[in-house]
């Protein structure tokens, strides 16, 4: 049923009409939580009230890439193509609450073997027209790409998982991302350090300078094998190189005046704007383009809490949606296919949430 919107009004009294419009909005918003919505995400999305969304993660039809039966990516122009993509993002930003993130994720296409590089003139036209935030281009390396072989060009296999943000308050637990669980890498060889009390021993430091660096080394070594660091180096004046640079206090200073300097390595991984995952097909699944469960989940995890809502307004099998139900957050999925609506509420039937320990119990 069309709902006719209210009249502005100058005063500031909320008029009846307006409540009911609001009230009725919140009604259908609900109706789409926790649920793949079958219709065009344009349309839908302008349904949709503003700020009500704390993450989207979508993946759109590539530019004549399938024939998905109708919608994005059939345009006659790769303009046209970004344009229509540009009127979604609009949509998405204007419902993103102000600490959300959205992140697209777009593939390239050769014409007549050009590469046209239309995720990053998609980029480009975001920057240009919104007033977001690019945070990262996160490239997800395909580890098993389509084996084809090209006389004159190399097999593409990365795509970019582009993050925007409205303004620099976005919610990130960067601890979440890609943790594989505590690591436990207590070493209890009696040989940590060993070549350490040799070279102090036979160094040219002072007695004092070599009683502290004994207890210093025994201190670090003892962090090691009780697992509060994963290892350290030790630089000893005249064994060692000097470091370059560095400022007063740094460790150019303290070999100076101390003999030596211990470098703590607390064994966190540097979390890159890297991504490696296999291409996924599953298993009587009729969707030709899906994208990895694990890149969707660890994403989910980065970027929004328990409850929050996560929106994919090209939903396709429904892989973003049944991430975020794993992890405990509400989504929302549009899609114009009804078989891949179809598709994606059965894999949804058949997933079960997480709880915090990462195991799974049925819902
Ligand atoms: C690349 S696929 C998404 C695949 C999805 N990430 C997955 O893992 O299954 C893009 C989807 O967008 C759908 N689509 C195309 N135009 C659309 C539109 N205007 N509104 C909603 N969905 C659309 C297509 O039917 C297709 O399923």
């Amino acid at each position: 049923m069309k709902r006719k919107k209210p009249s502005k009004s100058n005063t500031f009294k909320i008029k009846e009409s307006t409540v009911q419009y609001y009230a009725q909005e919140d009604i259908s918003f609900e109706s789409y939580l926790d649920n793949i919505t079958n219709g065009d995400s344009l349309a839908i999305l302008k349904l949709i009230p503003n700020n009500k969304i704390n993450l989207v993660i979508t993946s759109p039809p590539y530019f004549k890439q399938r024939d998905y039966g109708g919608g994005i990516g059939n345009e006659k122009s790769i303009d046209e193509y970004i344009e229509n993509l540009i009127n979604v993002f609009s949509e998405c930003i204007r419902i993103l609450n102000n600490d959300g993130s959205i992140i697209f994720n777009l593939g390239d296409k050769y014409l007549e073997s050009n590469l046209q590089l239309i995720p990053y003139r998609f980029a480009l036209e975001v920057i240009k027209k919104f007033p977001v935030k690019l945070v990262n281009n996160i490239t997800w390396v395909k580890l098993n790409p389509t084996p084809r072989q090209y006389q004159k060009r190399l097999v593409s296999s990365t795509e970019p998982f582009f993050h925007f943000v409205k303004n620099d308050n976005y919610y990130y637990n960067l601890t979440d991302y890609l943790n594989n669980g505590p690591k436990s890498k207590k070493h209890n060889g009696n040989n940590i350090g060993k070549k350490y009390f040799e070279l102090i021993e036979n160094s040219s430091l002072t007695l004092e300078q070599k009683k502290l660096a004994f207890a210093e080394l025994q201190n670090v070594i003892q962090e090691t094998k009780t697992g509060k660091i994963e290892s350290f180096r030790m630089k000893i004046k005249g064994i060692h190189s000097e470091p370059f640079g560095g400022q007063d206090g740094g460790r150019k200073y303290q070999l100076l005046k101390k003999g030596f300097t211990i470098i703590k390595i607390k064994g966190e991984p540097i979390k890159r704007d890297v991504i490696e995952c296999a291409v996924e097909t599953i298993k009587g699944s009729k969707h030709p383009a899906i994208y990895p469960l694990y890149i969707i989940k660890e994403l989910i995890k980065l970027l929004s809490k328990p409850n929050d809502v996560v929106l994919d307004p090209f939903a396709g099998s429904g892989t973003t949606a049944v991430a975020a139900k794993e992890l405990n957050r509400r989504y929302i999925g549009i899609e114009i296919n009804e078989d891949y609506c179809k598709t994606a509420k059965e894999r949804l039937k058949k997933t079960n949430k997480e709880n915090f320990l990462g195991l799974v119990y049925a819902s």
